[in-house]
C-alpha cells in the first residue's frame, strides 16, 4: 500500500509524546461546567432549537461524557485484539513487537484515564449518566468477529478519533480547556494506532482472496450494525440523563425530534466519520476496490 508507515517510525513517535495521566487530570486540572465539552459539529445539540442555552450546554456534556466512555468501551476490545496478534508475531521484527505492545500500553492507559474523567465527571455533573456497556459483553461480541473485520474496526475507530479532533477540536475556543486537553492527549497517541492499524490490516488481508475479503468486510459492516444498535440505546440514556439534570419535561414532538437529531449525531460521530473517512477508504481500496465501494454505498445512512 502507498504510505510510509512503520513499526521503526511509529514506535520513534510514541516514545516521544509518552504522557501519564498524572499529568493532565487531577489537582488543579479540572472539568468547567460552565463551558461546552463536544463540538456542535458532533453534539449536534444547536439543531434541538426548543432548548435554551443552559440546556443546550448541559445536553452537550452528557454527550461528552458518553464520548469518553464509549472510547473507554471500544478500546476494551482493541486492548486484547491488539495483544493477541502482537502474540502470533514475537519472533522476526523487534521493532514490530515493541510498537504493537507499545500501542496495548497506551489503550490500557486510554481506559484508566477515562475511567478517571468519569469518576470526575460524576462528581462534578450531579447527575448520573449511564452509559451502554457493560464493557466485557461488547469486547466479546465485537472480538467473535473475523480479526480482518476486527482490525477494520480498530483502522475505522483510530483514524475518526484523527478526524474528530484535527477537523472539530483543535480550533475550537469554546471549548472546556480541560476536556479539550484529555482529547488532544489521546489524539496524540492515537496518530501512531492509526498507523499501525494500516500495517495490521495489511497482515492480517495477506493471501486472502477477493471473496474472503469481502465477508471480512461485511463482518466489519456488521460489528458497526451492532454499534448502531447501542447508539441508539445511547441515545435513549441520553434523553433521560438530559431531563433528570435539567428538570425539563419535552412534549412527544419534542421527543421525537431529540431522537431523530441525536441518533443521527451519533451516527456521524462513532460510525459516518470513520467510514467516510480518506485513510479507510483508501485502505479498503488497497483491499480491493470492492470494498472501498461497498462502504461507500452504505456511509449516507450514517452522515
Ligand atoms: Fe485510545
Ligand atoms: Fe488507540
Amino acid at each position: 500500500m502507498n504510505h510510509s508507515y512503520s513499526y521503526q517510525s511509529t514506535l520513534v513517535a510514541s516514545d516521544a509524546i509518552h504522557w501519564r495521566i498524572e499529568d493532565i487530570i487531577g489537582g488543579e486540572k479540572r472539568l468547567d461546567f460552565a463551558r461546552p465539552f463536544m463540538p456542535d459539529s458532533l453534539a449536534r445539540v444547536e439543531q434541538l432549537s426548543f432548548l435554551t442555552p443552559d440546556e443546550k450546554r448541559i445536553l452537550n456534556q452528557i454527550r461528552g461524557n458518553a464520548y469518553l466512555c464509549i472510547f473507554g468501551l471500544v478500546e476494551e476490545f482493541i486492548l486484547p485484539f491488539v495483544m493477541d496478534h502482537a502474540r502470533k508475531q514475537l519472533q522476526g521484527d523487534d521493532y514490530r513487537v515493541r510498537a504493537l505492545l507499545q500501542f496495548a500500553s497506551e489503550e490500557a492507559k486510554h481506559i484508566q484515564l477515562f475511567k478517571r474523567f468519569r469518576q470526575e465527571f460524576e462528581d462534578g455533573f450531579g447527575t448520573d449518566c449511564p452509559v451502554i456497556g457493560p464493557p466485557e459483553a461488547i469486547a466479546s461480541a465485537i472480538l467473535a468477529h473475523d480479526p480482518l473485520g476486527v482490525a477494520l474496526t480498530t483502522l475505522h475507530i483510530e483514524w475518526m478519533v484523527q478526524r474528530h479532533y484535527v477537523e472539530s477540536i483543535k480550533d475550537d475556543q469554546e471549548l472546556d480547556p480541560q476536556f479539550k486537553s484529555l482529547l488532544k492527549h489521546h489524539w496524540l497517541e492515537e496518530v501512531q494506532h492509526a498507523k499501525l492499524d494500516t500495517l495490521m490490516v495489511e497482515s492480517l488481508a495477506a493471501g486472502r482472496s477477493e471473496a474472503e475479503i469481502m465477508k471480512s468486510v461485511e463482518e466489519y459492516i456488521e460489528i458497526g450494525g451492532f454499534i448502531d444498535a447501542g447508539l441508539a440505546q445511547q441515545v435513549e440514556f441520553d434523553m433521560d440523563s438530559f431531563i433528570r439534570a435539567t428538570g425539563r419535561q419535552l412534549t412527544d414532538a419534542e421527543k421525537e425530534e431529540f431522537r431523530t437529531i441525536q441518533l443521527q449525531a451519533n451516527r456521524w460521530t462513532y460510525l459516518g466519520t470513520g467510514m467516510t473517512h480518506d485513510r479507510v477508504l483508501e485502505t479498503l481500496q488497497y483491499l480491493t476496490p470492492k470494498a472501498r465501494q461497498r462502504i461507500e454505498s452504505i456511509s449516507p445512512a450514517f452522515c
